[in-house]
């Protein structure tokens, strides 16, 4: 599958500027939806778990806005996972996504409803090193968050360990119905499950809502 050529997933846009002028005025606009209002709230908040660039995320998957759509009305919390070659807007369409989420959805709680990790960070912070406790805190952090992007979930040198790590945070997060959003570059499907075994591909895949992201590599779009 060249996902490269493929043409980028249609894209819905859901955090308008002008929404956040109106609350940096500290009203809503007449006539304007109090979720928008509310969205456009917590664009403080929650713009700082994520990295820099992707503090003004505002644009997602339309499958990706359907899935936080669905918590938000009381589904129960699944995985989101964004598929596809590197740059083609993952991270941005996870920060995206996830900002909405935890903005709208009423069991988010405060001050840090999202956790923003790369999935390798994650990792060394969970790795037989250091403290216990710090071990233990870095497992409670992800294990507990409101919204967790696991970010970058990559195919090298994942050994039996990680995928054991990997597959406790999800494990927890499942049972605990909170919602998960992961990136990587492993795909499809088929190969995610040759990746990473069976165990954590089950924790991963069942249930989730997976969304392929093809289209050329941003990143390259201004040089
Ligand atoms: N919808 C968008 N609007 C504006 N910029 C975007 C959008 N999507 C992505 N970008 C920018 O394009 C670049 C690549 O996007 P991103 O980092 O999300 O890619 P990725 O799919 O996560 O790549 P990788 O797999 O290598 O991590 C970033 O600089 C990002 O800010
Ligand atoms: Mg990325």
């Amino acid at each position: 599958m060249d996902l490269t050529t493929a043409p980028p997933p249609e894209l819905v846009r859901v955090a308008p500027e002008d929404l956040y002028a109106d609350y940096a005025r500290g009203r809503p606009r007449e006539g304007e939806k109090a979720d928008a209002y509310q969205w456009a709230k917590v664009l403080d908040v929650s713009s700082n778990w994520v990295p820099p660039r992707y503090r003004k995320a505002h644009e997602m998957p339309a499958k990706a806005r359907a899935w936080a759509d669905g918590i938000v009305a009381g589904a129960d919390a699944s995985n989101l996972v964004l598929m596809g070659p590197p740059g083609t807007g993952k991270t941005h369409g996870s920060c995206a996504v996830a900002r909405y989420l935890t903005a709208l959805w009423e069991d988010r709680h405060a001050p840090s409803p999202l956790l923003f990790t790369s999935a390798s960070d994650l990792l060394a912070r969970m790795k037989d090193y250091g403290k216990d406790a710090d071990r233990q805190g870095a497992y409670d952090k992800a294990a507990k968050a409101k919204v967790l992007i696991l970010d970058d979930l990559a195919r090298s040198k994942t050994t039996d360990m990680d995928v054991e790590s990997y597959a406790r945070v999800l494990d927890r997060r499942l049972n605990a119905l909170l919602p998960t959003i992961i990136t990587t570059n492993v795909f499809p499907k088929e190969n995610l499950i040759e990746t990473f075994g069976d165990h954590l591909a089950s924790r991963l895949l069942g249930g989730s809502t997976l969304v392929l992201v093809g289209g050329p590599d941003r990143r390259y779009a201004t040089t």
